[in-house]
């Protein structure tokens, strides 16, 4: 699928998708909602992939959330629909199989943040700008900023933030664990591209069974998730890269994963 909203682009094993309607500050009508699920889709079954960072076009913003001008018109119904649209969006991203890096490089607001927090990891340059800003327009966040902002913050923060509106820049989103860190605006891509190289590195498969761990323990008692962590533990041991992994550490050699 040609993409009209998104730029693609593939570094060896990391995709690059860009969020493109700066004019918009690449907010999220229908169209970019489609394509961002087509392109996600796409990159899930693609083995060449391991690492996906996603970002948007410009200097002002990210993603400064779902396109007012298309919720203005939605009867309850639509709404309902365009909120499960955007969830389905943020489950494939926050369960891809592989790493997905938010490189957040100017406003995060509504929508914006809610697909930053479904990423495994995010970045954020020093003029990054989060913000769950719905009940300024009568809602309320639809896209998983009610569940996922707990979730990363704790009750009370996220509570703070979804009843004022109000926006918090990148060092006060880092100090409440919202961010994994901040850079320079100049450094974001790179820096992005650096953390995505360091996952490279190691087993594709622990890779893909961590965050299947720690996304699937997070929705279960903790009984239930230390089942799944210990089940995923035993999954490693039918694998060559663990073979290779601890084969390498006792002959004292740098590993080398196929992700097999
Ligand atoms: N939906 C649709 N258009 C949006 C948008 C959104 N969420 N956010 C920004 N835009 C558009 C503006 O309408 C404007 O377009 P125009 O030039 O054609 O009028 C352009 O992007 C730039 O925005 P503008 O408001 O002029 O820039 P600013 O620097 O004064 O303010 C923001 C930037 C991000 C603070 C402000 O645009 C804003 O509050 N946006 C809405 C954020 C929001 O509530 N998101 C959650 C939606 S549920």
């Amino acid at each position: 699928m040609a993409y009209e909203t998104l730029k693609l682009e593939e570094r060896d094993a990391i995709a690059v998708v860009t969020v493109n309607r700066p004019d918009k500050f690449n907010a999220l009508n229908t169209q970019v909602i489609a394509e961002l699920a087509d392109c996600f889709t796409t990159l899930r079954s693609n083995a060449a992939i391991r690492a996906v960072i996603l970002t948007g076009a410009g200097e002002m913003a990210f993603i400064a959330g779902a396109d007012i001008s298309v919720l203005a018109e939605l009867d309850p119904q639509e709404a309902r629909e365009n909120a499960m649209r955007g969830q389905r969006l943020t489950e494939l991203i926050e369960n891809l199989g592989k790493p997905v890096i938010a490189a957040v490089n100017g406003f995060a607001l509504g929508g914006g943040c809610e697909l930053a927090m479904a990423c495994t990891l995010r970045i954020a340059s020093e003029n990054a700008k989060f913000g769950q800003p719905e009940v300024k327009l009568g809602i309320i966040p639809g896209y998983g900023g009610s569940q996922r902002l707990p979730r990363l913050v704790g009750k009370g923060r996220a509570l703070e933030l979804i009843l004022t509106g109000e926006h918090i820049d990148a060092q006060e989103a880092w100090r409440i664990g919202l961010v994994n860190r901040v850079v320079k605006r100049d450094q974001l891509l790179a820096e992005a591209e650096s953390v995505a190289r360091k996952i490279l590195a190691v087993a594709p498969v622990a890779v893909r069974y961590s965050i299947e761990a720690v996304n699937g323990g997070l929705e279960t008692p903790l009984t239930e998730g230390l089942a799944l962590e210990a089940n995923l533990f035993g999954m490693c041991f039918t694998t060559r890269d663990m073979k290779e992994g601890t084969g390498a550490f006792l002959e004292k050699r740098p590993p080398k994963f196929t992700g097999k």
